[in-house]
């Protein structure tokens, strides 16, 4: 659907000049001779971007600018003002407007396209971000449940997501894979969500049949997220964090590079910050010698590049 575009201005001849150039850049146009008229085009046909010239007959610009930011659907609708230079330093609300808000008459035809372009850009960048942000929240939700259920896992999660990406960065990966990881990570046990309480908070060793449970949430988790579409990249986060690179690991016995890297990433940090943890059997290891053991399992339970890179981040680090 062409994004679409609502042109406030009573000028029959700027009118025309607008609606052509505007059309031949591919957007669909609608004008209003006056603000009455363009406030009732904005509520029948909710129009992607606003172009308002000031002065006009019956509701002025400045009065069909608070007329739509005070409608539900309005607040973040890009409004952009084409004014007479004199109109806009006569007023003192234009001055509590941003430089961007505002083209001057006579206007270029290609000023008009790129300061459109411009309000359109940052509003996709900001419904992205908002977007993303109601996404995660839906995921920590989701992770807290996970966590609340588990006594050593308390804030475990969120540690592990923490070094995840500091050792994702290290590594260069894309934005878009960091994105992914910045989920993957708060998920990764979500298979735990089925098994019942006394084997995950059970003190001592598990008996078989116990075991034989556990093992499961690798794939429970990804048969859980295999159905969510925007939840789908993080699959081999939960499936493949508890294999081996020696092939020793579950749930499929995968080695080496045959291992998802995001499996391989995951199985170093949360390795590392279950061991740092304290557990009802055992001390917490200190940092330097959670290191060594990460090191000992390099190229036996852990990816050794990986291990590598991750024992150089936290040595490095201060925390
Ligand atoms: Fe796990």
């Amino acid at each position: 659907m062409p994004t679409h575009i609502l042109v406030a201005e009573d000028n029959i001849d700027i009118i025309a000049v607008m609606r052509d150039v505007l059309e031949s850049e591919g957007y669909r146009v609608t004008c209003a001779a006056n603000g009455r008229e363009a406030l009732s085009a904005f509520e029948r046909e909710a129009p992607d971007l606003i172009v308002s010239d000031v002065m006009m007959p019956q509701l002025d610009g400045f009065g069909l600018l608070s007329a739509v930011r005070a409608h539900p659907a309005g607040a973040a609708v890009p409004f952009l003002f084409l004014s007479a230079r004199t109109e806009m330093a006569a007023t003192s609300q234009a001055r509590q407007l941003g430089a961007d808000d505002f083209l001057f008459k006579p206007f270029d035809a290609e000023d008009l396209t790129l300061a459109i372009r411009a309000k359109l850009d940052r509003r996709r960048a900001v419904e992205r971000f908002d977007t993303r942000a109601a996404h995660l929240q839906t995921v920590l939700m989701l992770a807290n449940v996970v966590e609340a259920r588990d006594r050593y896992t308390r804030g475990h999660i969120e540690r592990v997501q923490r070094l995840g990406l500091q050792l994702a960065r290290s590594m260069n990966w894309s934005e878009e894979a960091l994105a992914v990881l910045e989920f993957g990570a708060l998920l990764h046990d979500l298979g735990k969500i089925l098994i019942s309480r006394t084997i995950l908070n059970k003190r001592g060793r598990l008996e078989a049949d116990e075991w034989e449970v556990l093992r499961r949430h690798p794939e429970d988790g990804a048969q859980m997220l295999a159905g969510v579409d925007h939840l789908r990249a993080a699959v081999p986060y939960l499936l493949a964090h508890h294999e081996r690179w020696d092939g020793g690991g579950y749930p499929r016995g995968l080695a080496g590079t045959a291992i998802p890297v995001e499996g391989r990433l995951l199985a170093v940090v949360d390795a590392y910050d279950a061991m740092t943890t304290e557990r009802a059997y055992r001390a917490a290891l200190a940092k330097d010698d959670a290191c060594a053991e990460i090191e000992r399992q390099a190229g036996r339970q852990f990816d050794p590049t990986l291990a590598e890179a991750f024992v150089y981040l936290r040595r490095k680090s201060s925390d």
